[in-house]
């Protein structure tokens, strides 16, 4: 079980080295944080493999706001987000931009978590599953690659999809790709031991509910059960 905390735009070094200190994992569970990029030193070599939430396809170069796959390993950052559904909608993020800031990575030598997922209104006119086709054959293949299913209406919502909706969905991704699959959703300490009891769900990327060291405990404990 994979459980990865993506931690948005939120905590700076100093709430990132308080969250540390008070942190405390259950073993057995392969715990990931991802801060935004100023907390990225802080974060690493504290006993906890530390992603970013964003990787820029080249490897230098005039892309002003971007990052590349080799900085961050210079920090021991071991892996990264990408296409995340608030870089879709916000920030132009497309299938070929995913792809591009995948293989880049990966030939790097970063791991991957790669996001896909519905909105609510695709979902409401019957396109789910074209949806999550179409995401998921800009993923390229890897072992260093897992994805994360994130229905875009569960997002920071409170509405998690329901067990059925979830396994349903990582079912269909797992045909279409050869990976682990993480659901990500409005994932909480009370709703985490049922989604992550469905036989295709193998993981949580948690927004909200990992900036809190005692619920993001609480939830990896809930992977255990
Ligand atoms: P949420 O965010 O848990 O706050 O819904 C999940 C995510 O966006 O990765």
């Amino acid at each position: 079980m994979v459980i990865a905390g993506n931690w948005k735009m939120f905590k700076g070094p100093a709430e990132t080295d308080r969250f540390l200190d008070e942190l405390d994992l259950p073993s057995g569970v392969e715990a990931v944080l991802c801060p935004p990029f100023p907390s990225l030193a802080t974060a690493t070599g504290r006993g906890i493999p530390v992603f970013a939430q964003n990787v820029h396809w080249a490897a230098e170069g005039a892309f002003t706001g971007e990052v590349s796959a080799g900085m961050l390993l210079e920090l021991g950052v071991e892996g990264a987000l990408v296409g995340h559904s608030e870089r879709r909608q916000h920030f132009g993020e497309t299938d070929d931009t995913v792809r591009r800031r995948c293989e880049h990575a990966l030939e790097a030598g970063l791991r991957v978590i790669a996001c896909v997922g519905e909105t609510e209104s695709e979902r409401e006119a019957g396109e789910t599953a074209d949806v999550l086709r179409r995401q998921v054959a800009a993923i390229p293949r890897h072992e260093a690659l897992v994805i994360a299913y994130e229905p875009v209406w569960a997002i920071g919502t409170g509405k998690t999809a329901t067990s059925e909706i979830a396994q349903e969905a990582h079912a269909l991704i797992k045909e279409l790709h050869d990976t682990r699959v993480l659901y990500g959703g409005s994932v909480k300490p009370e709703n985490a031991a049922e989604l992550l009891g469905q036989p295709a769900v193998d993981g949580a990327l948690v927004g909200g509910a990992s900036l809190d060291p005692g619920s993001f405990a609480a939830i990896c404990r809930a992977a255990l059960s």
